[in-house]
């Protein structure tokens, strides 16, 4: 769709050679295609060691007026946003470009008229509504710094990341339907903003007309509100390396970091990304099954398709809501044609059975795509086979919260693809694989550390308010490298293959826990002493959580401390997190200084414990026996 969308194997070729050649001229080149109100003075200066990473420095843009009014005299009159409700029964919400840009405009005034402005962090808690995507524009649109939370968290998770980025105010709904169940997102809220002082303004957008307690003075509803905004709001102008948003998300230690996304390059790297993995064409609808609440939604359900002028679908139910036939349905009811979910959702409809798949003719679809963990090759085979009729090319597509979009993957239809291969790096990425002593791995075939070597656009560019941490997290392993935390493997043809974290950080159904942060909430519970949390391999999740809890006295009730034990995370964290297996234990396997083997009990929980490796070193070796014994 743009000057920059790769159409053959030879045209990837020769760009990802310019893009490594020339990383200036070849993003500059590309960055062309947008609306600047000033053109950068430099293209990129970087360092990784600091790390300090600028894109298009001194160039002046808002990222609003290219997802919107740079479409308004081609696009107008185009669809922009469709909403499908929970409730297939429910009549679904269109806008096209236009009035999308209009009620954008009016969320961004009513912004302003409960005093944010410019650099203000705001914190949005909102389920997959249309006023969610309406209300992450308003934001971007005065500048704002958006701070999505996913509304599955807690209101501890919650309080946690309002007050690391000092967000002044909250953006939310009542409540939230999710299947057969309604839960009160307001009140989750208000728990949460008794220890966030620095919040001094509610918006509260009606969905399910659930009568909510409103604090005088601090809560607004947002039907009242907009009724005094205008229409017509002047985008802010923002410094390509002013922050866009923050979105936060865990490590091997310590609570969550906020990521921190940069206006200009993100913009730039999330259209590009886009429109040549997708190969969307002018008419195509896409829809990305992700929460905005996540980075998959901000980048392919949001930015990315409008800054292409792409008609973007937003889902609020979930795949088995009426049925496991729900997603099929939508796809025929609005004709997608491009559609992009992680391995997670497919197993569970793989599991269901093909009956539901193949009720619907989905002969829309053109391009399917995965993101999140790694597709094993039965779900990739089912998803290719019964969804995609073999006639789809299947994207898998590699990157995290900090790519800020895709690092790895096929373009569709236009470079090869292979079963759980995130295959090629995209143009203006450079991969390598490190060995142990941070040595560049050339040989093929061999696994290694998952490293950058280039900056690209699209990258984080600090932690919130703790710099140092983003040096430590991800810049100081391999000195010079951006370390991704993966493990990979490169075939002899030069495809990656994604292994998976080797890090302390586990993969629930596409969606990222520190064990620290796991073991830190189990701990709260008051018949806790001390607890280790592993990922074991879950037929649906891809990795399960499996938790060995050490307790004050043995539990008169193991099933009722268990739940107990899960309730503490949901509290903590959110349901989200909470383990699949609670073993409890008299001690755990830590080495003569301390630390615990993680090594042992990531084979109890996998059930393999033939061979256990060396034990000797341990303080108490018997322990492991008990363990091996009590395993689940
Ligand atoms: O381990 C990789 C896995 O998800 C991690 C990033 O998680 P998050 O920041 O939450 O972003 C998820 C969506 C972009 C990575 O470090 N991961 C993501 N995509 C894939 C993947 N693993 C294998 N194959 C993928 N396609």
């Amino acid at each position: 769709m743009t000057n920059y969308q790769i159409k053959t194997f030879e045209d990837y070729q020769e760009a990802y050679k310019a893009s490594v050649e020339d990383p200036a001229g070849f993003w500059a080149d590309i960055a062309g295609t947008f609306k600047w109100h000033k053109k950068w003075n430099t293209v990129l200066e970087w360092d990784f060691e600091k790390p300090d990473v600028k894109w298009f420095v001194g160039a002046k843009l808002n990222i609003t007026e290219n997802c919107l009014d740079r479409h308004l005299k081609t696009r107008g009159n185009k669809l922009a946003l469709i909403w499908e409700s929970n409730d297939p029964k429910e009549r679904f919400i269109r806008y096209t470009y236009r009035e999308l840009h209009e009620k954008v405009c009016q969320f961004a005034n009513v912004l302003k008229n409960n005093g944010a402005k410019k650099g203000d962090r705001i914190c949005i808690y909102m389920p997959m509504i249309p006023e969610l995507a309406i209300a992450v524009l308003a934001c971007a649109r005065i500048g704002a710094v958006h701070s999505v939370v996913f509304a599955g968290f807690s209101a501890a998770s919650m309080a946690d990341r309002i007050q690391d980025a000092d967000c002044s105010m909250v953006l939310t709904s009542d409540g939230l339907n999710r299947g057969a169940k309604q839960i009160p997102v307001k009140r989750v809220v208000d728990e949460a903003l008794q220890t966030c002082p620095s919040v001094k303004k509610v918006i509260v957008v009606e969905r399910l007309g659930w009568a909510v307690n409103m604090v005088e003075g601090r809560d607004v509803w947002y039907h009242e509100e907009v009724v005094n905004a205008a229409k017509e709001c002047p985008a802010e102008e923002m410094d390509a390396e002013d922050i866009l948003f923050i979105l936060y998300t865990s490590g091997s230690t310590g609570k969550p970091k906020g990521v921190v996304h940069t206006v200009g390059g993100y913009m730039v790297y999330s259209q590009y990304s886009f429109s040549n993995v997708f190969q969307p064409e002018e008419s195509d609808v896409f829809w990305c099954t992700a929460d905005i609440g996540w980075i998959t939604g901000h980048t392919y359900l949001l930015y990315g398709p409008l800054l292409n002028g792409t008609t973007t679908l937003m889902f609020e139910g979930i795949p088995t809501y009426p049925d496991a036939g729900r997603f099929w349905q939508v796809v025929d009811k609005f004709g997608v044609n491009i559609f992009y979910t992680a391995p997670t959702a497919i197993r569970s409809l793989m599991g269901a059975g093909e009956d539901h798949v193949l009720s619907y003719s989905l002969d829309s679809l053109k391009v399917l795509g995965s993101v999140g963990e790694p597709i094993n090759e039965e779900a990739w085979y089912w998803y290719y086979i019964h969804v995609g009729k073999e006639e789809c090319p299947l994207v898998d597509t590699w990157w995290q919260t900090e790519t800020g979009g895709i690092m790895i993957s096929s373009l569709a239809g236009v470079t090869p693809t292979k079963p759980s291969h995130a295959a090629f790096p995209l143009p203006g990425i450079q991969p390598v694989l490190l060995d142990s002593d941070g040595k560049e791995i050339t040989d093929n075939e061999v696994e290694g550390y998952l490293c950058m070597k280039f900056p690209w656009p699209g990258m984080i560019r600090t932690t919130y308010g703790d710099h140092e941490r983003c040096r430590l997290s991800y810049f100081s392993t391999y000195k010079g490298y951006y370390f991704t935390g993966d493990g990979a493997k490169r075939n002899k043809d030069g495809l990656y293959r994604i292994i998976g974290r080797v890090d302390d950080v586990i993969n629930v159904s596409g969606h990222r826990f520190g064990t620290a942060e796991i073991e830190e909430a189990i701990n709260h519970n008051k018949h806790v002493v001390e607890s280790a949390v592993v990922g074991y391999p879950h037929d649906v999740k891809g990795q399960g959580i499996y938790a060995f809890v050490i307790c004050n006295e043995p539990p008169r009730n193991v099933d009722h401390l268990r739940a107990e034990i899960v309730e503490t995370v949901a509290k903590k964290i959110g349901k989200i997190a909470k383990p699949d297996k609670i073993q409890i234990v008299s001690g755990l396997p830590k080495t003569r200084s301390g630390k615990i083997m993680r090594r042992i009990l990531r084979k109890v929980a996998e059930g393999d414990t033939s061979n256990l490796g060396d034990t000797a070193t341990l303080l108490d070796p018997d322990i492991v026996d008990e363990i091996v014994k009590g395993a689940l």
